[in-house]
């Protein structure tokens, strides 16, 4: 795909310019579309020598909580004498050079955020590379668990989050989108346990010895690779999808999953055929950082979707959404998220819509606009753009609603515009010519105006490249909150008794939408808290969305009541979407001194991702 760059980039600018304009704007525009291909998060230098397939044989030490063992990379060499391989916080033992002698190697750069870069000597005729390391207790993708913080409470429990450059704390490796391998797998466990990666399981017979054996042929970028390692039991759904969980929870998922065959059906008929044979998910204990994470073939997902009702499973449909955007077309740097989370997003609603109907995505399309709104007042305006400019910053900086929402608003706005049919068409070729494969902005710019030329007239460069949101931004018709709309000017008590506003038929999403828009003075004023909780008991709602929401306006009202379980919630669920929004209105409320209290014991239980965002947002000093 690279080679044909010049020729891209000659078609992004040329059109009305004079011949010597046109030599000058192409030699610009050349360096503008290479300019997106670096990767400023990677120091590897995978363009000039390429590690193509990796082999790691690793050891999980549950005393220690270390990884330790070997990873052979498999390379093609285009005329490099150095190899360099980007890592974070790990100790290397020794490097050989297939599989003879020892090689020199040496740490060249160290970065707060990037890591230690390590350069390895190699020959022009080196095929592998083989790196002998251990991980520290403090790897920032891997989470190890004791016992206590599990669901079963019997076994520990180990995961790993690889986005976004993650994977580099667990692996030494060329860690950036733009490069894409094939792997397989060792990892040696306590017998008792099982373990679970973003890959083809195979050789069951050795699972009692603790020895499993992983292949994932299909070439990914780094950030997916995945491990999961605990008292894992596993139920099919069907023939190609099924469900991890700790033995406890298994029934319960097996429940809140039985959709997903007709997902994969329905996101095959709109975008092509699943080309990754199995669908699997794993529920995993409730410090998971994210509500769910696309590892290819095994989806990692946070427990409090578990909600009983299945209320809560267009999550799922998010993250096998990313099965064709992210997984098969890549964004090639950090800076390109949006094209990762944007046509998710787009997907999941178009997943939903046709599995629940219109009425059903359009609730979840208007509480993803409320979301890019609140985005938008918060963040600097240069934030608010989807391309992004990450230089000298963490990519998780970039990771907020700009990404998910404006870029489903972008797709839709196109959608509208050109028809659904024809844009249905459009997305089907783009993810068969991108198959495997990375794209940038530009790139995706040029593919889109050569396919849809009308979009030329749709404001692409302002919804790309500007802040806020462009006049021709769709609007949602979201006719199942125009009840709940109108239950907001009676009293919570009292609404019930009116004509068509039966709150005992209200699904999670409708009871979202009357919390988020609660009139926080008029409900102090009319003590409508306390009501709402005698007649809906939010407080104690076991739908983690529902009292997340309901917790963030208590706490702005000043409505004590939930303080209890504002703190148990804080410190079981670990989730960095619930903790945000909670600690910043415990701060806003001037509560720092209980939300530091809470934080000094909930801390233990969070992943890195969510330490280093709550460490800033408090001001904590790790000690
Ligand atoms: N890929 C993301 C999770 C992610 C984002 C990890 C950025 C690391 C950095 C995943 O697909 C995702 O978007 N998860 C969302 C759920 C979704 C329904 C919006 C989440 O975790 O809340
Ligand atoms: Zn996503």
């Amino acid at each position: 795909m690279r080679t044909t760059l010049s020729v891209l980039a000659s078609i992004f600018i040329l059109a009305g310019c004079t011949n010597a304009k046109k030599k000058e704007q192409s030699s610009n525009n050349e360096e503008i579309m290479k300019d997106a291909l670096k990767d400023i998060h990677s120091a590897s230098n995978y363009q000039l020598v390429q590690s193509m397939h990796i082999t790691l044989d690793l050891t999980a030490d549950f005393e220690t909580k270390k990884l330790k063992g070997f990873v052979t990379h498999t390379i093609k060499n285009n005329g490099a004498d150095q190899i360099i391989f980007d890592t974070k916080d790990l100790t290397i033992e020794k490097i050989v050079l297939d599989d003879k002698g020892e090689t020199k190697y040496e740490f060249v750069k160290e970065d707060e955020i990037l890591g230690q870069s390590l350069a390895v000597d190699i020959k022009k005729e080196t095929k592998s590379v083989t790196i002998y390391y251990e991980t520290s207790p403090e790897s920032e993708a891997v989470q190890w668990l004791n016992p206590q913080q599990t669901a079963y409470k019997k076994f520990p429990f180990l995961f790993t989050q690889g986005e976004a450059i993650l994977t580099r704390s667990w692996i030494p490796l060329q860690d950036s989108p733009g490069n894409k391998i094939t792997y397989s797998a060792t990892i040696r466990t306590p017998e008792e346990l099982t373990a679970v990666m973003s890959a083809k399981k195979i050789d069951m017979a050795t699972e009692e010895l603790g020895v499993h054996y992983f292949t994932m042929e299909q070439p990914i970028p780094s950030y997916l690779i995945a491990l999961a390692i605990g008292k894992l039991e596993y139920q099919s759904l069907g023939d190609r999808s099924g469900v991890y969980a700790e033995p406890n929870m298994i029934d319960a998922c097996v429940y809140e999953f039985q959709d997903i065959e007709r997902m994969i059906s329905v996101a095959e008929d709109l975008y092509g055929e699943y080309l990754w044979e199995q669908y699997d998910v794993i529920v995993l204990p409730p410090s998971f950082p994210f509500g769910g994470m696309e590892n290819p073939r095994l989806t990692f997902a946070t427990p409090t979707i578990i909600a009983g009702d299945r209320s809560l499973t267009s999550l799922i449909a998010h993250e096998l959404a990313h099965s064709w955007s992210g997984n098969l077309t890549t964004n090639a740097t950090w800076n390109d998220f949006w094209l990762n989370e944007g046509f998710t997003v787009y997907i999941e609603r178009r997943i939903t819509e046709e599995l629940y109907g219109r009425d059903y995505s359009e609730m979840l399309a208007l509480l993803g606009h409320q979301d890019l709104e609140h985005s938008i007042d918060e963040l600097p305006a240069d934030e608010t753009s989807l391309k992004l400019s990450l230089k000298g910053r963490s990519p998780d900086d970039g990771m907020t609603d700009i990404a998910y929402e404006k870029g489903y608003f972008f797709l839709r706005m196109l959608e509208e515009n050109v028809g659904r049919e024809r844009f249905d068409d459009f997305l089907k070729q783009y993810f068969k010519d991108f198959k495997f494969k990375n794209l940038t902005t530009e790139e995706f710019i040029v593919y889109l105006e050569k396919e849809l030329p009308e979009a030329k007239e749709l404001n692409v460069k302002e919804w790309i490249y500007e802040p806020g949101i462009p006049d021709n931004s769709p609007k949602v018709v979201a006719t199942n909150f125009e009840k709940v709309e109108k239950a907001l000017t009676y009293s919570p008590s009292t609404f019930g008794n009116e004509e068509g506003l039966n709150p005992e038929k209200w699904t999670t999403h409708e009871w979202l939408h009357y919390i988020r828009n609660i009139d926080v003075e008029e409900w102090k004023n009319e003590g409508y808290f306390k009501e709402a909780d005698a007649a809906f008991h939010f407080t104690t709602s076991k739908n983690s969305e529902i009292a997340a929401a309901w917790y963030e306006k208590s706490i702005e009202a000043g409505y004590k009541e939930v303080y209890p379980e504002v703190e148990k919630f804080l410190i079981r669920v670990g989730r960095r979407k619930f903790l945000t929004p909670l600690y910043k209105a415990l701060l806003e409320a001037d509560e720092k001194e209980f939300a530091l209290k809470i934080y000094e014991q909930a801390r233990p239980n969070y992943h890195f991702v969510s330490t280093n965002t709550m460490d800033n947002l408090l001001g904590y000093q790790n000690s």
